[in-house]
């Protein structure tokens, strides 16, 4: 693996390590706040941050690069309301796509192998931005009818671990 190769996938394994420690934080900000099913989708969605985490490392380990775990910033402890927080589910999940939309870009030329990789993630995009979107979208019509929220919060402590 190349030098710029390298630092492209260290990159999103830093993006993939602040996106599960980000929505850890917010799991557990709104399991303080009695949202317990939605601190428990929040919850699967750090760990699902973190499989994408692994499957990056290792796809580097593989092609014998070196992987470099940089500090990240410290995540805030207040993230306002439910709706805030998952405004902000999605506003990061759409940085996410736009940083593999770039590294695509790059490796669509330099390595096919990589863009195979990065496209599989690309993809997957698709449906988080997706899903949150929605979240945003019921939140807002729940917005100030406590028990239109606490359905949402009940619907989103369904969700399964895959
Ligand atoms: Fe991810």
């Amino acid at each position: 693996m190349n030098e710029e190769l390298q630092k492209l996938f260290n990159r999103l394994i830093e993006i993939e390590h602040v996106s599960t420690t980000l929505y850890l934080a917010m799991s557990a900000y709104l399991g303080k706040k009695n949202f317990t099913g939605m601190a428990s989708w929040l919850r699967l969605q750090s760990e699902e941050e973190r499989t994408h985490l692994l499957k990056l490392i290792d796809y580097v380990v593989d092609k014998d690069g070196t992987v470099q775990l940089s500090a990240i910033p410290a995540q805030p402890s207040d993230f306002g309301t439910p709706l805030e927080t998952f405004q902000r589910v999605l506003e990061h999940e759409q940085f996410v796509t736009n940083s593999y939309r770039q590294a695509y870009n790059y490796v669509i030329q330099a390595d096919p192998q990589a863009a195979v990789i990065i496209q599989d993630f690309l993809r997957e995009q698709i449906d988080e931005e997706a899903q949150t979107q929605t979240i945003v979208d019921r939140m807002t019509l729940a917005e100030n009818n406590p028990s239109a929220l606490l359905l949402i919060d009940q619907e989103l402590g369904q969700r399964q671990a895959v």
